[in-house]
């Protein structure tokens, strides 16, 4: 017999499957609960609710386990490429050679984005924040693909829409470091690969030939392959959630984008070099800052410790480390910030606050520093996660359609006045 749980309520007795994953995680299927009981359940921030099940990425904060289609995050780090880990995502298997290369030509077809849209960058001040060009830039590429509004667009179509997004990214991403520079555009490569492409267009010039860095390249696709999926976070919730309405997926997938974008979110690898540098230029006292992180009084938080699912350690992060020196020693830097992110790092793992909630340093914690030794300003840094994401979120989005999940409507527990009378205004003190 099929394993239940049973819920008493007003003294009856209500059951329930329990389902259970590939991975062997256990659920409660409520979804019957309100309609045969009248209770909803409250969970807020989500911080015990599945919404959806997945067959995309596995997580297990408990281990430090991260897969994507049942592949182990440290393997594909060290042997696939971005791009073949975007394929895995999206289609479900790791590419042929032949696959690959009919997925690189379709991308290659649609690196350019549409003349027009360059007004749009013309229109952004010097100084707006990379993230909100970048949502409007997504969002705007539905504007110049009409097939893309069909609620229920054909499979070529889909596809066609990913193949797009995948491809004007790069494009868009760099444009808008461009523009912060007021340096003109690169228009992009299509014999270069996805990631040689894209630092050619971020960091050539038409003035003079610049050479690609391999060191580069490698570490950048590292960092995007780290960050290509994470399950049910909540920019990959936001796009599902917009996807759910029946919202196009260039809409979605910019929705997601203005999720990543805060600092609990995608947004703590800007906030941990800005915090990095605030104790530098305070003296380096990493004991002072680690007590501010501590005082319930003090708003202030070691931005890039603590996650909501790993409790052990996160596995990007040990990658991320590693990667860190390496960049930094090839490419010959010498970031006096590296030396507080290591005693930081080393006095949080040894205080009590912080070893009984089990705060470990996160994914963030040592991207920025590899993007500012690649030389990227900070500000670019979630932009970067946003292009690494992006496969991810496509795969989710396709997953959500796929299985024909209902809108996304999460209920509530009204706390508000009740039945309150009416006062015409001139008669309100
Ligand atoms: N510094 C100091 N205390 C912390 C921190 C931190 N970074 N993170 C959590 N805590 C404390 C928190 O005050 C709470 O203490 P208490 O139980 O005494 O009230 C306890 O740890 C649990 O924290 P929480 O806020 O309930 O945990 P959460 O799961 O809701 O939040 C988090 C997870 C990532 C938002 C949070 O750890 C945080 O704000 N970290 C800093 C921002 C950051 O680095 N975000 C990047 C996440 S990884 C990249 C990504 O996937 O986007």
């Amino acid at each position: 017999m099929s394993e239940k749980a049973s819920i008493i309520l007003d003294g009856k007795t209500y059951e329930y499957p329990v389902i259970q994953g590939t991975e062997n995680e256990k659920a409660i299927d409520i979804s019957k609960l309100r309609d045969q009981t009248g209770y909803i359940t409250l969970d807020t921030g989500f911080k015990n609710t599945g919404a959806t099940t997945s067959s995309i990425t596995f997580l297990d904060g408990e281990q430090g386990i991260l897969k994507y289609r049942g592949y182990p995050i440290e393997e594909l780090a060290e042997k696939s490429t971005f791009i073949e880990v975007a394929y895995l995502l999206i289609y479900g298997e790791l590419p042929t050679p032949d696959q690959i290369k009919d997925f690189q030509y379709q991308i290659s077809r649609h690196t350019l984005i549409h003349e027009d849209m360059k007004k749009f960058f013309d229109a952004f001040p010097h100084n707006a924040h990379p993230m909100g060009q970048l949502c409007s830039l997504v969002s705007s590429l539905s504007a110049f693909s009409p097939e893309s509004l069909n609620p229920s667009p054909s499979k070529s179509d889909t596809n066609l829409a990913v193949i797009k997004l995948l491809a004007k990214m790069p494009t868009i991403v760099s444009w808008i470091y461009k523009g912060s520079l007021g340096e003109p555009f690169i228009y992009p490569l299509n014999k270069m690969d996805y990631i040689s492409n894209f630092v050619h267009m971020t960091f050539g010039r038409v003035t003079e030939e610049v050479e690609i860095d391999p060191v580069v390249v490698d570490a950048l696709d590292k960092l995007l392959i780290l960050h290509a999926d994470h399950e049910q976070n909540c920019s990959t919730s936001t796009v599902r959630i917009v996807g759910s309405s029946g919202s196009n997926l260039y809409a979605s997938i910019s929705a997601g984008i203005s999720a990543l974008w805060g600092p609990l979110h995608g947004g703590a690898n800007q906030a941990v070099i800005e915090m990095l540098e605030l104790i530098r230029n305070d003296g380096g006292d990493t004991e002072k800052w680690i007590n501010k992180a501590k005082d319930k009084d003090d708003n202030f938080r070691l931005m890039g410790f603590g996650h909501r699912v790993y409790k052990n350690f996160d596995p990007r992060a040990k990658i991320i480390k590693k990667a860190c020196d390496n960049v930094l020693e090839k490419l010959g830097i010498n970031d006096p910030v590296l030396e507080i992110a290591k005693k930081l790092e080393d006095a949080a793992l040894h205080d009590p606050y912080f070893v009984e909630r089990k705060l470990y340093p996160n994914v963030d914690f040592y991207s920025g520093i590899i993007y500012r030794a690649l030389g990227f300003p900070t500000e670019m840094f979630t932009v970067l996660f946003a292009l690494g994401r992006l496969p991810g979120w496509i795969a989710q989005w396709l997953e959500l359609r796929d299985q024909k999940e209902p809108i996304g409507r999460p209920r509530q527990v009204y706390t508000g006045e009740t039945d309150r009378v009416y006062v015409p205004i001139s008669e309100r003190k």
